[in-house]
């Protein structure tokens, strides 16, 4: 009975050594981060366990001034640490935030960087209502009609990270946003934690492709100026939800 059991254990420390060390075998990753378009000429490398990891953030405004990059690339250790994500929203006053991360097995398979495709022109028929503030920026909510397949309509708040202010509001907005964009709550260029909440309710007006319209041409204009009124609220609630 002993020997059988010390049997038992033997074969058992020979099997996980086995499997030890051949999940040993590890990867290299290209590994760095910048907050522009050209990242050192030079990138380090990691080795990595289980893959590695290809990410990259762009916030597009009005002026290249604001505009905003982030690309990280490294190395992941545990089989759920990387988790492939892409979304993007174009927010009123011309902001439009795009989000990449892909991860991969291959040796410096994030060697390439990730590039975005333009924003489409189409319009999908959405239309949504559109704001953008930061701290001391002032604007009134307009309408977007949204393109590609940023089908749904979704409200975001930013708040600085570790920060001890009661409202840390980096920004808040409104917009067209891809589906992958709803429900989110992610960190944002290294400083900035963003939720998201989409809504049919912030639906302006869903076009009705070639049907004809019978309901009179004011159905169809489903824009009120109560819907504007609404967006301070539904900012400071979503702040309110996210922080206590
Ligand atoms: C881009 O960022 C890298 C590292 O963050 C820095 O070394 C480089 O000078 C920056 N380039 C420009 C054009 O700002
Ligand atoms: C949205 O469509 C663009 C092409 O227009 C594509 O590059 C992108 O990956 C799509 N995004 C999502 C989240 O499906
Ligand atoms: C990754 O590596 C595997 C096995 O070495 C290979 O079959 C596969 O084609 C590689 N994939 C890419 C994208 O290089
Ligand atoms: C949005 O689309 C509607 C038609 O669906 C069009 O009448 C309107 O001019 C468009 N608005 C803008 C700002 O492009
Ligand atoms: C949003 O995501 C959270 C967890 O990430 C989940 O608990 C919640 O049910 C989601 N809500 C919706 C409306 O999908
Ligand atoms: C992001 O934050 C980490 C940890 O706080 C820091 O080490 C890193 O330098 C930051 N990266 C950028 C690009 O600011």
């Amino acid at each position: 009975m002993a020997r059988s059991c010390s049997l038992k254990s033997l074969l058992t420390v020979f099997v996980f050594t086995i499997f030890a060390v051949g999940s040993v075998e590890s990867i290299q990753c290209i590994a760095h981060q910048c907050t522009n378009e050209t990242c050192p000429e030079n990138p380090d490398v990691c080795t990595a366990t289980k893959g590695c990891f290809n990410h990259i953030q762009k916030f597009d405004t009005p002026s290249t001034d604001t505009d905003q990059m982030f690309k990280h690339k490294g190395c992941f250790e545990e089989n759920d640490a990387c988790k492939e994500l892409e979304f993007s929203a174009t927010l009123g006053a011309q902001r439009r935030f795009t989000y990449v991360n892909r991860c991969c097995t291959n040796d410096t398979c994030n060697q390439d960087d990730i590039t975005l495709s333009p924003p489409p022109a189409e319009a999908n028929g959405v239309q949504c209502l559109s704001y953008y503030t930061e701290p001391g920026m002032l604007n009134i909510p307009t309408l977007l009609n949204c393109t590609g397949n940023e089908t749904k309509c979704g409200l975001v708040i930013g708040t600085a990270v570790g920060s001890s202010n009661l409202f840390p509001l980096v920004m808040a907005g409104m917009g067209c946003a891809t589906e992958s964009a709803c429900n989110l709550s992610v960190t944002v260029f290294n400083n900035t934690n963003i939720h998201t909440f989409c809504s049919d309710e912030f639906i302006v007006s869903p076009t009705k492709p070639s049907v004809p319209d019978s309901t009179g041409s004011a159905g169809n204009m489903g824009f009120q100026p109560t819907a504007i009124s609404t967006v301070p609220i539904l900012i400071t609630l979503l702040l309110l939800k996210v922080l206590f």
